[in-house]
């Protein structure tokens, strides 16, 4: 009997547990790179209910210690801001005109 595989890891962006161990076997095998590839971890969540559980998948099928795998570049949100705010000495609250 076929292990059922098609369940979501990322509910976020609908990405399976056979979508994962297919990148992971093709040679993805960071989070950043899965994330990369699937989009796992992208959602509304960021990544907050399935990274663990991303990284423990990385973990088991490569070998890796799972702190090892946990080790991800975080970055900050941005946004853009006009030069015309920026000419004025402030940030978003100075284009409101
Ligand atoms: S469950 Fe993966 S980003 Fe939310």
């Amino acid at each position: 009997m076929a292990e059922d595989k098609d369940f979501f890891i990322c509910r976020c962006e609908e990405v399976t547990l056979r979508e994962i161990e297919q990148v992971i076997d093709e040679g993805y095998d960071t989070l950043d790179d899965v994330k990369r590839i699937t989009r796992a971890g992208m959602g509304l969540c960021q990544g907050r209910s399935c990274s663990k559980v991303i990284a423990r998948i990385i973990s088991q099928k490569t070998g890796k210690p799972i702190e090892e795998v946990l080790q991800v570049s975080y970055r900050f949100p941005v946004r853009t801001e006009k030069m015309k705010a920026l000419e004025q000495g402030g940030g978003s609250d100075a284009t409101d005109n």
